[in-house]
């Protein structure tokens, strides 16, 4: 197919600047969603699960919105965007994306099933219902949320291990198409 930019675009260009912003904001949110969750595993009912568990629900939400952003921006800039630098790169950012879609919806369908009120940053986002619970919903979040939540934490370790293991062989491309300090040669 024809590229229908003027330049090409080369494994050795630079992620444009809102997706930079939106893969190091989320990977903010993400590691505070992470500490909420590790506290809540760890020492729950502590007064540390107390203090951040409260940030769970609404982290999860942010993340998903900001997500959709992101998958409506990659969208629209599909043509402009670097190649992928290997085909493993190009299956663990996919897995990524799937779970990271996955992990929220199915935390906001248990939400909604147990007929619980749901409010975050000062909104209704839920209003609740009387009368029976939605089971199939609470039961697809109790099977997955928390198992695949783990599964993604796995797989950030190694995403963030294959961008040290590509700078210690003395490929620092890797880190700088996301830093945005990659240019054209
Ligand atoms: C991408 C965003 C999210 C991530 C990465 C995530 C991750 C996790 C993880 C790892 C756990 C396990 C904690 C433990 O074992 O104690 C967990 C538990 C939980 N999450 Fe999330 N979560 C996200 C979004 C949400 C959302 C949006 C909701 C609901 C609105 C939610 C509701 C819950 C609940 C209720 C639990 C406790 C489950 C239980 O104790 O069985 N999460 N989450
Ligand atoms: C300190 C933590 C992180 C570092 C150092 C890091 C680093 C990077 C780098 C260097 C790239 C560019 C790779 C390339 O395509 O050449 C990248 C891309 C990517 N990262 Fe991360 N990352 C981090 C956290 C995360 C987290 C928490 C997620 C999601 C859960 C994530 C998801 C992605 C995805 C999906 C891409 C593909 C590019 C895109 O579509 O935005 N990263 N990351």
């Amino acid at each position: 197919m024809k590229d229908t930019f003027e330049t090409p675009r080369s494994p050795d260009d630079h992620y444009d600047a809102v997706s930079r912003t939106l893969h190091w904001l989320m990977a903010l949110v993400f590691t505070w969603s992470y500490c909420t969750a590790a506290a809540h595993y760890l020492a729950s009912d502590s007064a540390l699960d107390k203090l951040l568990w409260p940030y769970h629900k609404p982290a999860g939400l942010l993340l998903l919105v900001l997500l959709i952003l992101r998958a409506g921006w990659n969208l629209l800039q599909r043509h402009n965007r670097p190649p992928s630098v290997n085909r493993l790169a190009s299956f663990g950012h996919g897995a990524l994306y799937a779970l990271m879609f996955l992990i929220p919806t199915i935390g906001l369908l248990r939400q909604y099933g147990s007929g619980r009120e749901f409010s975050a940053f000062g909104l209704t986002i839920m209003q609740g219902f009387e009368g029976e619970k939605v089971q199939w919903m609470i039961d697809l979040g109790r099977d997955f949320h928390s198992e695949l939540g783990w599964a993604m934490l796995v797989l950030i370790v190694g995403h963030i291990g294959a961008v040290i293991l590509h700078a210690l062989r003395g490929d620092t491309r890797v880190l700088r198409r996301m830093l945005g300090k990659v240019r054209r040669v």
